[in-house]
């Protein structure tokens, strides 16, 4: 007896769920009929979803808002959106309608706050977390806004020339965070994290640097563990490390109030994704007040800069099936009318999986496949779903079209992949210039094109 698509789900996964159901053997995705968008917008097509987004922010703040009231906490959680995630305005403004404050990470995000600013997104109130390695030209920025009046401007001091060129800059008093850099897990190649500063020396700079600072007032230790938040033995024992730093600190500077927990929440990738968000809350609030209650120290307000976990569920990518290929006995090819390098780079890059599903024909039978991108890199493809190691989608018809989809898409993918020449963490295309010789052996330089600016980023952005 074959075995329909539909009833092969049904075997092996948990479906419907909250976000997918079928109708008529076609799939929907938070109710959006997705072949009726097919027929009227074609594939290759990316989907932005923007109600997901302001969904996640809340879902997050009500688990704080639970953890705090459990343990009794007494100060304020933040959300921060982490722009580089997705830097697209319809996505800041998204995440905006819901009261968060901004992490940013280069010079041209600063040009993008100046834009919402100007929009009349906010006001000069707004509060923007400034992390990454700091360019001169963000350092710029930074100090152009915080002179400019903007009120909760927190650079995250990243390493020690960044507070010297602010001081030389900024007007009047600042605030500022300082990142740990965290040791990494043992399965990396290298020991420490290059951004921030080791736990050992935060506390001689503070002496040594901020505590007699005319201007700067340490506000914020921040951390981000670079794997997520996971329920590990490592990450508890990063986050104790941290907070051990976050004690001995505030205990020589009490203007110190609030620890920020950076990203990292994890996001479905697979129907199975099992991760209990409530517990994870519950144990960060439970573990940084009974620490600080032992330590005999003030708990601090606490922030977290959620990219993918605001963004990323609310984007799909969908694509036709255009041919099967068969290169031997076993392995069928099927052919997307896209590429995974170009549309989903995170695939080829690091390997990472999302939620594959077909969109239509689900009453039809299965069969094992690969899937193929149609550049010429033999690298373009995608071959397995994280629940089963292995492709399984509708028998491949000439005659009878099959759409598939790729889900939780919307973070990193398109900055990584240079959506219409935006790059990730937005950094600038170099200029680019063309040597040549003339006949008598003299070079000839000639500018190709120019450095990219921070108008032209932000155009393509949708500022
Ligand atoms: C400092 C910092 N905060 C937040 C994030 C966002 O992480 P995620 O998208 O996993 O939430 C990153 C990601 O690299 C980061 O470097």
């Amino acid at each position: 007896m074959k075995i329909k698509y539909s009833e092969l789900i049904d075997q092996t996964l948990y479906f419907p769920t909250e976000e997918f159901h079928t109708e008529e053997n076609n799939l929907f995705f938070h109710d959006i009929p997705l072949m009726e968008v097919i027929e009227e917008f074609g594939t290759p097509l990316k989907i932005s979803y923007l109600p997901k987004i302001s969904q996640n922010i809340n879902r997050a703040k009500t688990w704080f808002k639970e953890a705090f009231e459990k343990h009794d906490y007494q100060k304020k959680y933040t959300y921060c959106y982490c722009t580089k995630s997705s830097h697209f305005s319809f996505v800041l403004e998204e995440a905006l309608k819901n009261r968060i404050s901004i992490e940013t990470s280069s010079a041209y995000d600063m040009d993008i706050v100046k834009s919402l600013y100007n929009k009349g997104k906010f006001g000069k109130s707004i509060e923007v977390i400034c992390n990454g390695f700091k360019t001169d030209d963000y350092l710029d920025k930074i100090s152009d806004l915080i002179n400019d009046g903007f009120e909760n401007i927190i650079p995250i001091i990243d390493n020690y020339r960044e507070l010297d060129r602010l001081t030389e800059s900024i007007d009047n008093t600042f605030d500022i965070g300082i990142r740990i850099a965290s040791e990494e897990e043992p399965k990396f190649e290298f020991y420490t994290s290059r951004l921030g500063i080791g736990y050992k020396d935060i506390i001689p700079y503070y002496s040594q640097k901020i505590a007699e600072h005319p201007n700067a007032r340490l506000k914020m230790l921040h951390f981000f563990i670079n794997t997520g938040i996971k329920d590990t033995a490592y990450y508890w024992n990063e986050l104790y490390k941290c907070l051990r730093v976050y004690a001995r600190l505030k205990k020589i500077a009490p203007e110190v109030d609030s620890l920020n927990i950076g990203g990292g929440f994890p996001i479905k990738t697979s129907l199975n994704f099992d991760y209990d968000y409530q517990y994870m809350v519950d144990e960060i609030v439970s573990q940084i007040k009974k620490f600080c209650e032992e330590e005999g120290v003030e708990e601090p307000n606490i922030y977290t800069e959620f990219g993918s976990f605001t963004v990323g569920e609310s984007g799909a990518n969908l694509y036709q099936v255009i041919s099967q290929k068969q290169q031997n006995d076993r392995e069928k090819w099927n052919m997307i009318d896209s590429s995974f390098m170009t549309t989903l780079p995170d695939t080829w890059a690091i390997s990472r999986h999302f939620i594959m599903l077909p969109i239509n024909r689900w009453d039809d039978t299965y069969e094992r496949v690969f899937l193929g991108g149609l550049t010429c890199d033999s690298d373009d493809y995608y071959n397995s779903e994280q629940h089963t190691n292995a492709i399984y989608l509708p028998v491949f018809s000439d005659t009878k079209p099959l759409y598939i989809g790729f889900f939780n898409t919307g973070a990193y993918q398109e900055s990584i992949s240079g959506y219409g020449g935006v790059h990730h963490c937005l950094m600038p295309q170099p200029r680019h210039i063309l040597i040549d010789k003339d006949e008598d052996g003299n070079f000839i330089y000639e500018i190709f094109r120019e450095k990219q600016e921070p108008e032209d980023v932000l155009k393509l952005l949708g500022y």
